[in-house]
């Protein structure tokens, strides 16, 4: 798709992938857009403002005043001016200060003062992509309506591999283009997540839970909408908030997920089960608080419907049904046996031996397995990368089914 006409701001940040900028330029002036290179202070160390000049065909921005003729730099125009600002390379420190209103650039001017979407392709070391206050920045930032343009893995300056690399030139401009295509891959598409734990009542005031804190699914749910899916998060107790145009169903047990799932599922194209719901609740939970006696106290357990087997069960050929496994021992070979099971089209294993993966962190490390039983492990990454790239593979699987 041609991007002709289309104005686009460019603020690339002070970071070693600012050298890619130089051909993302020239891949947009290629599609005929009109490209405003900005650049903080510290980007002019990494890239000449000459190089990106000569590439966008306009000088570039960086201060207030323009020394050359004395003029200001408006912030508000270009904010006004452009059908898209794109950060890129978003370093820790831009994407924190953006985060939290800092200004203190023409980058940031712009950025605050900018009425067009904003994407953001960030790009640092592992360590500090992975860093708690990186991730709470970026969660922010998406709250906000921003988009984020998700970091590739491999090889990074500082010799580390992981993730942190900034998105490839090619795959920048693809996003961009499908920005103003508007076409998503997974428009017009219904998702249902469950998330979370279940709580199963005891008495009035105790229960058996679990402890899922939910943010995976809660990413998972983020991950769908943004590929254009209207997403129903059914969730259990969490203390997360709702992600951005998801419509959150509250339930507190096994039986009212059920029923909330089986109400939403017959409408979805894609269903992904990633709540930790409770195999077994109290056969008969007690209507007034159970005081203490002396002895032992005996709870009779009966088994929860499994929700995952029953919407497996009435699986329709144009839908696309993701599990979650968590497992102890013979890893693989229980999660294939219960893909089948469950008749899944893909399985997340979650891994409980690695380092970073699990219930309540911000990060994850999992194995994809689909029907043909073919596995693709995915590095440890952010919770967000993971459910991104579920989210793409699902949309590669509705492709597929409904071609
Ligand atoms: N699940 C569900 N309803 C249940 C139990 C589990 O929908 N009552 C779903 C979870 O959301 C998850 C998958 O099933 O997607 C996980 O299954 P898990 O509980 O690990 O396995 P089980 O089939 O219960 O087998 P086991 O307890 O032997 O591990």
């Amino acid at each position: 798709m041609s991007l002709k006409g289309k104005n686009i701001a460019i603020g690339v940040c002070g970071g070693i992938a600012a050298y890619k900028i130089a051909s993302l330029v020239r891949l947009l002036i290629k599609e005929n857009a009109n490209v405003q290179v900005l650049m903080t202070p510290d980007a002019k160390e990494f890239i000449t403002p000459l190089t990106l000049a000569t590439l966008s065909k306009r000088p570039v921005l960086s201060d207030y005043i323009n020394r050359h003729t004395e003029t200001w730099n408006n912030h508000v125009d270009l904010g006004l001016n452009a059908d898209l600002l794109l950060i890129a390379p978003a370093t820790a420190n831009t994407l924190s200060k953006m985060a939290h209103g800092a200004c203190d650039n023409l980058l940031l001017a712009t950025y605050l003062s900018a009425k067009c979407p904003v994407m953001f392709a960030p790009a640092m070391d592992l360590d500090m992509w992975l860093h708690p206050s990186t991730q709470e920045n970026i969660k922010r930032l998406q709250s906000f309506g921003n988009i984020l343009i998700a970091p590739g893995s491999g090889e990074l300056a500082s010799g580390l591999i992981g993730e942190g690399r900034l998105a490839e030139p090619e795959e920048i401009k693809q996003q961009i283009q499908k920005f103003f295509n508007g076409a998503l891959p997974l428009a017009g598409k219904r998702a249902l997540v469950s998330a979370g734990p279940t709580y199963e009542a005891i008495d009035p005031v105790r229960f058996i839970g679990n402890h899922s804190s939910g943010k995976m699914g809660y990413a998972i749910a983020a991950a769908l909408q943004s590929l254009g899916a209207t997403v129903t998060l059914v969730s259990g107790p969490t203390a997360l908030p709702t992600p951005l145009h998801v419509v959150r169903h509250d339930v507190t047990s096994a039986q009212e997920m059920l029923e909330a799932c089986s109400a939403y599922s017959e409408a979805s194209d894609i269903i992904v089960m990633s709540a930790a719901v409770a195999d077994y609740t109290p056969a008969a939970p007690a209507n007034q608080k159970i005081k203490k006696k002396e002895g032992s106290l005996e709870i009779t357990l009966k088994k929860t419907t499994d929700i995952l087997a029953t919407l497996g069960e009435r699986k329709t050929a144009r839908q696309t049904l993701v599990g979650f496994a968590l497992e102890t021992e013979n890893e693989m070979l229980n999660a294939k046996d219960k893909l089948k099971r469950k008749n899944l089209d893909y399985i997340v294993l979650n891994s409980m031996q690695d380092q970073g993966a699990g219930f309540g962190g911000d990060t994850n490390k999992v194995t994809l397995i689909d029907r043909s039983g073919k596995v693709e492990r995915l590095a440890l990454k952010s919770k967000a990368a993971v459910a991104h790239d579920i989210a793409a593979v699902i949309a590669a699987h509705q492709t597929i089914i409904n071609a």
